[in-house]
Parts: structure tokens; C-alpha cells; sequence
């Protein structure tokens, strides 16, 4: 696996590609991998001949009081990983060579509507800051196709849609939450948890489990959000939403129409987020 820190080495490499008539496959990433990320790139892999992963800790996206600072940085596991599990070439540009002007003045790719919900109404910005780094990335990657994980299920339908509207020609697939043996969803925030938070964080899987068994047996929707939110702060969580929404537009659920239960919640220091279909 080769390396490349800045955009012109990136284009070279996909130009050669491009010219071999190779198949580009695309795993975004901010880095600290783990298993979660790992499938993203094997699964990208099955779908193309080349795969670039990228590593980059975006600013755009972290809200000034937000973890940006602290969020861990770890390249040279992360480049081991990659490598072990496919990937042909690493992206990692710093600061400067992604944003090389004032970042105040950038050009913002933004989704409205799907961004200003659920965890977009929390933290407002985030999903602007996402869908302009991935927007840019995907620029500089040209990609066929890219794969993003259904642990960030807002984030995916935010660039589904991106790339729908905007007509970009590249097929976004949508991967699995790998999950730990007690069901907690992979994520690097899951370091922030003490060995005490540890223990229960796997509360937020179980709930969404519990909720999803609630409404399949006919519970009605609000009593069961309510009760969902009830559960996670007794297990010593600070919920900032539990709800049941459409699976493609996140607003309120239909009859005959695919339905998600979505959670996100405090753990100390840690914001852990999780997902499942109902
Ligand atoms: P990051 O949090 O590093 O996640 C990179 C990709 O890995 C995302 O598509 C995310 O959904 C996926 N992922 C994370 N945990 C996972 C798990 N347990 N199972 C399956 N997939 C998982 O998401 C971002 O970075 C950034 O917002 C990014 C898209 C790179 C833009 O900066």
C-alpha cells in the first residue's frame, strides 16, 4: 500500500488507474480504525479493483466546544490496518492541503433538512462540514464507487442525497454496524468510556433491541420512544434523542414505509450514537 499526503500525488496515482481502465473503490475515514472500518474496506474491495482509503480528521465538521483537538490520531496503525485488509493506496493530506485558504470562505456543500434533524439539530453545522469534506474528497478521489457504514446512518442518507442531487457519478454503498460481542457499536469515541462506562454502554444497543421489539409487537410510537429515553437515563446515560423515523427521509414514519430507531446519548465524555432498522 502506497502513502500520499498530498493531492497531487493522489491524482497521479488515479490517473494511471484511470488510464487502466481499473475500477475505484473509496473508504472515507477520520482515522483510528478499527474493525468497523476495516469492513468498510474489504467491502469496497469485492466491488473494485483499486481501493483508496482516506485519513483525515476534519475541522469543518467538529463544533468549536467539540472534540477536534483530542479526537485520536493514530497513522501508522491506521496504515498497518489498511494494508492488512486490502487497501491500495492511503490518502492522508493534513490541514493545510485540504484546506489551503481561509476555511471561513469555502465553498459548503449542504443537504437541508435531512442535516437539521436528529443529531443535525444538536449539533448544528456538522453535516454541512461532512458533506464538503466528502464533496471535496470525492473530487480528489474520483472514485466509482465509496462505502460508508450504517453505524453514521444520518450521515449515509446525508450523502446518498448529496450525491443524488448533485448528479455525482458514483455509487455509494452502505455498510453494516460491526458491533462488540455485547452488541456496543465499534467506534474510536468508545476510548473516551471509563472501564465502568465500558460496561454499560452496551444499554444503548439493548434499548434500541428492546424499542424495535416494542413496535413490531404494536406498541404505539411515542410511548415507546418515551420509555427508550426513560431506560437509557437509568442506566446513567444523558439521552439527546431517541426516536423512530423514516429509513430514507429521517421524518416521521408511514404506514408501508421502511422505519429506523436512532439514538444518540452522552456516557461521560463520550456522545455514542446507534441504529437499527425496525
Ligand atoms: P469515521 O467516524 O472515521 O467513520 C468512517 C466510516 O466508518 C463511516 O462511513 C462510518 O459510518 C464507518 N464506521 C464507523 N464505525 C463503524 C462500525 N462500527 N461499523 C461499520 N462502519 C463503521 O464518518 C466519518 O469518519 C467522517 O464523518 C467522514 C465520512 C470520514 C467525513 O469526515
Amino acid at each position: 500500500m502506497i502513502t500520499v499526503h498530498t493531492v497531487a500525488e493522489l491524482r497521479a496515482l488515479i490517473a494511471d488507474w484511470r488510464s487502466e481502465g481499473r475500477r475505484i473503490g473509496f473508504v472515507p475515514t477520520m482515522g483510528n480504525l478499527h474493525a468497523g472500518h476495516a469492513q468498510l474496506v474489504r467491502r469496497a474491495r469485492e466491488h473494485a479493483e483499486r481501493v483508496v482509503a482516506s485519513v483525515f480528521v476534519n475541522p469543518l465538521q467538529f463544533a468549536p466546544d467539540e472534540d477536534f483537538e483530542h479526537y485520536p490520531r493514530t497513522l501508522p496503525a491506521d496504515a498497518a490496518t489498511l494494508a492488512a485488509h486490502g487497501a491500495d493506496l492511503l490518502f492522508a493530506p493534513g490541514v493545510a492541503e485540504m484546506y489551503p485558504g481561509d476555511r471561513a470562505h469555502h465553498a459548503a456543500v449542504t443537504v437541508p433538512g435531512l442535516s437539521d434533524v436528529l443529531c443535525g439539530a444538536f449539533r448544528p453545522g456538522h453535516f454541512a462540514g461532512v458533506a464538503t469534506v466528502v464533496a471535496k474528497l470525492f473530487g480528489q478521489v474520483q472514485p466509482d464507487l465509496a462505502v460508508f457504514g450504517e453505524k453514521d446512518f444520518q450521515q449515509l442518507l446525508v450523502i446518498r442525497r448529496m450525491v443524488r442531487d448533485l448528479a455525482l457519478p458514483i455509487e455509494v454503498i452502505g455498510e453494516p454496524t460491526v458491533r462488540e460481542a455485547d452488541g456496543l457499536a465499534l467506534s474510536s469515541r468508545n476510548q473516551y468510556l471509563t472501564v465502568e462506562q465500558r460496561q454499560v454502554a452496551a444499554t444503548l444497543f439493548a434499548t434500541l433491541s428492546w424499542a424495535g421489539e416494542q413496535l413490531q409487537a404494536g406498541r404505539e410510537l411515542m410511548e415507546v420512544e418515551g420509555s427508550a429515553v426513560a431506560r437509557l437515563e437509568d442506566a446513567g446515560f444523558k439521552p439527546d434523542y431517541c426516536q423512530v423515523r423514516d429509513a430514507e427521509t429521517l421524518g416521521q414514519p408511514a404506514p408501508g414505509r421502511a422505519r429506523r430507531v436512532l439514538a444518540a446519548a452522552w456516557l461521560g465524555k463520550a456522545r455514542l450514537i446507534d441504529n437499527l432498522p425496525v
